[in-house]
């Protein structure tokens, strides 16, 4: 039986097809995994099912458990605001599952890149990240429903700050002690991989994909990790209104913020979002639209001094320098 023949059966079992053929058209994106659009007779759905090589020029595995990660994450968002992730229909084989297509929702990324540049959103994207973590913070249940801090290792701590340890001594001790900090903090449920590539804008605001690197961690590594992206785009597009939308972005979070103390949070996102800008012109997974030397350059040149010389991140994004002027 083919992989495609499984995912076709998974839906006849769920009950997710008619009488008639399943046909499965791919979406664009899927970088770790295959994911498709399947007409159903109850409307439009998307299968998604993780790929055991992810599709990057470095050799990178990652285990397919990480799909039911994903799965637990979007259940558990669902449950703190039913606005900010897909509905998940069914689990399938091979750590794959159904969930609700939205018609109607670019993708912010799309969004961004063509100038459409909405802070409110961004605000709306810092809300909903913080309603989860406020949400499941210090929450046993959440934690036990999470132990897949190897695989955050694997996919996140290694390759984006442990990677640029490797190669560069003076940053060595900085990042290790950043890794070994980020590993042990066990606060609340954090997503993941928070970029823009993975949020639709909807009329309700954002709705939040592609939580395979789920864990109970650090919140301030889901802040960090959207900031990076936007600053990066700062700098690509050289468009203040992204640097905007990133403090818009942190103000709201901010805002949410009840579980600590709000300071302490922003320094650790902020030495974090450092490691992260670094580790995404140095590191093992390159923002693959920074390819301009100049461009790079700024990046690397404000992100060393910043992980030297930490700052909280809502001054880090305030400060950010988009160009060499
Ligand atoms: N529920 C959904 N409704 C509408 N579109 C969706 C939905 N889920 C995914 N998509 C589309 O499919 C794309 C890929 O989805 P997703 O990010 O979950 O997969 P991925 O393989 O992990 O992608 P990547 O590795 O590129 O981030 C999204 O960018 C979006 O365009
Ligand atoms: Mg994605």
């Amino acid at each position: 039986m083919t992989a495609d023949a499984d995912i076709i059966a998974g839906l006849r079992d769920a009950g997710l097809s008619g009488e008639g053929d399943i046909v499965l058209e791919p979406l664009t994106g899927g970088v770790s995994c295959d994911v498709w659009k399947v007409e159903t007779p109850t409307g439009p759905i998307v299968v998604k099912r993780p790929l055991e090589q992810l599709r990057v020029a470095a050799d990178w595995h990652a285990p397919v458990e990480r799909g039911q990660s994903e799965v637990r994450w979007l259940r558990r968002a669902r449950g703190v605001d039913p606005a900010i992730a897909p509905e998940v229909l069914a689990e399938l084989p091979g750590y794959g599952f159904a969930m609700r297509f939205l018609p109607g929702c670019p993708v912010w990324k799309d969004e961004l890149t063509a100038g459409r540049v909405d802070a409110d959103f961004a605000a709306g994207v810092g809300r909903g990240i913080a309603a989860v973590h406020a949400a499941t913070a210090d929450s046993a249940a959440d934690r036990d429903a999470f132990p897949t801090d190897a695989m955050f290792r694997a996919l996140r701590v290694d390759p984006f700050l442990l990677h640029v340890a490797q190669k560069d001594t003076e940053l060595a001790p900085v990042l290790t002690a950043l890794a070994d900090d980020l590993s042990a903090r066990k606060i609340a449920l954090v997503h993941g991989d928070v970029s823009p590539k993975n949020i639709l804008v909807s009329t309700g605001g954002p709705v939040f994909l592609d939580a395979e690197c789920a864990v109970y961690g650090d919140p301030a590594f889901d802040l960090a990790f959207c900031t990076t992206h936007l600053l990066l785009k700062a700098v690509w597009l050289e468009d203040a209104r992204l640097g905007e939308a990133a403090s818009a972005m942190v103000a709201a979070y901010r805002a949410g913020i009840e579980w600590e103390d709000a300071d302490d949070l922003l320094l650790r996102a902020g030495k974090l979002t450092a490691a992260l800008l670094i580790a995404r012109v140095e590191g093992k997974s390159p923002a693959p639209y920074l390819t301009d030397p100049g461009h790079k350059r700024i990046v690397r040149d404000q992100a060393r001094a910043l992980i030297l010389a930490p700052t909280p991140i809502d001054a880090l994004v305030a400060n950010w320098k988009r160009n060499l002027a």
